[in-house]
């Protein structure tokens, strides 16, 4: 099994919080690897830093086998990294295929002008959508005309309009119902099977056993636990963040 991203001896701290206090994770390539663990654990610093949003104190991690550090989130994206984040930061007024591209517009020369290729675009956005939820066929719909679980599906489309290889959500169902939240994992589903590396930030014991093929717990700004979600069920990983056991025994 080939590794993605390893992360070693991570630290952060915020003025006096440690955040982080030596978080170590591998995560292997194409598997779909949940982030659990309470309320200030340091979930979402761990992904702020592989996200180019935080710098590390201490630590380093790797992909690919290569020392990264990305400074800015646009230098993640770019090497291939997406991040969603809860509040999504898709433009509701704007078409789905302006979401999809925002940013990094497709453009057609006309007797030397540079006009926004629409065409293109909805295409590329149409194969896009086609590979997670078929059921949205119009590329000019506006964002703020779909439901919960199809914006996600917009910020993940975003995310494949980058190539990312790597794709970490954060809590993403968070916000939804049982059925959306039902089409957002058959979404993190359809990343795996199309290859990718995914990182899902998840407080649902219920959605991490799911999807997930393992799953690694942080307490208190450190790794307590990473672990197989075979045979695993919500209720043992529940017991597994409450309880601070250092071992599997599941
Ligand atoms: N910008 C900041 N300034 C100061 N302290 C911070 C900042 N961001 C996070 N912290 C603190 O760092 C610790 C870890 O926070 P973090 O947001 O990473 O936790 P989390 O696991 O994502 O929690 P949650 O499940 O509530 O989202 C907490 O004690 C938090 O209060
Ligand atoms: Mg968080």
């Amino acid at each position: 099994m080939t590794t993605k991203v390893e992360v070693r001896g991570i630290y952060k701290n915020y003025g006096a919080v440690e955040a982080l206090r030596g978080v170590d994770v591998t995560i292997r390539e194409g598997e779909i690897h949940a982030i659990c663990g309470d309320n200030g654990a340091g979930k979402s610093t761990l992904i702020k830093i592989l996200s180019g949003v935080e710098i590390p104190d201490q630590g380093e991690f790797k992909i690919d086998n290569l020392p990264r550090r990305f400074e800015t989130p646009t230098e993640a994206l770019t090497s291939g990294l997406a991040t969603i984040h809860q509040d999504l930061a898709v433009a509701s007024r704007m078409a789905i295929y302006q979401n999809i591209f925002m940013g990094a517009e497709l453009t057609r020369s006309v007797m030397g002008l540079r006009l926004l290729d629409k065409k293109r675009m909805r295409e590329a956005s149409l194969r896009y959508m086609g590979q997670l939820n078929k059921s949205i066929t119009d590329m000019n719909t506006k964002v703020e005309a779909l439901s919960g679980g199809q914006r996600q599906a917009v910020a993940i489309c975003r995310a494949l309009r980058w190539n990312a290889q790597i794709v970490i959500l954060d809590e993403p169902t968070a916000a939804l119902g049982v059925r959306e939240t039902e089409q957002v994992l058959e979404l993190i589903r359809s990343l795996k099977a199309a290859g990718k590396t995914v990182i899902l930030i998840s407080h649902s014991m219920k959605d991490v056993v799911a999807t997930a093929d393992r799953v690694t717990i942080l307490r208190q700004g450190k790794t307590q636990l990473s672990m197989e979600t075979d045979g695993l069920n919500a209720d043992r990983l529940a017991h597994y963040i409450l309880s601070g056991e250092t071992v599997s025994s599941h």
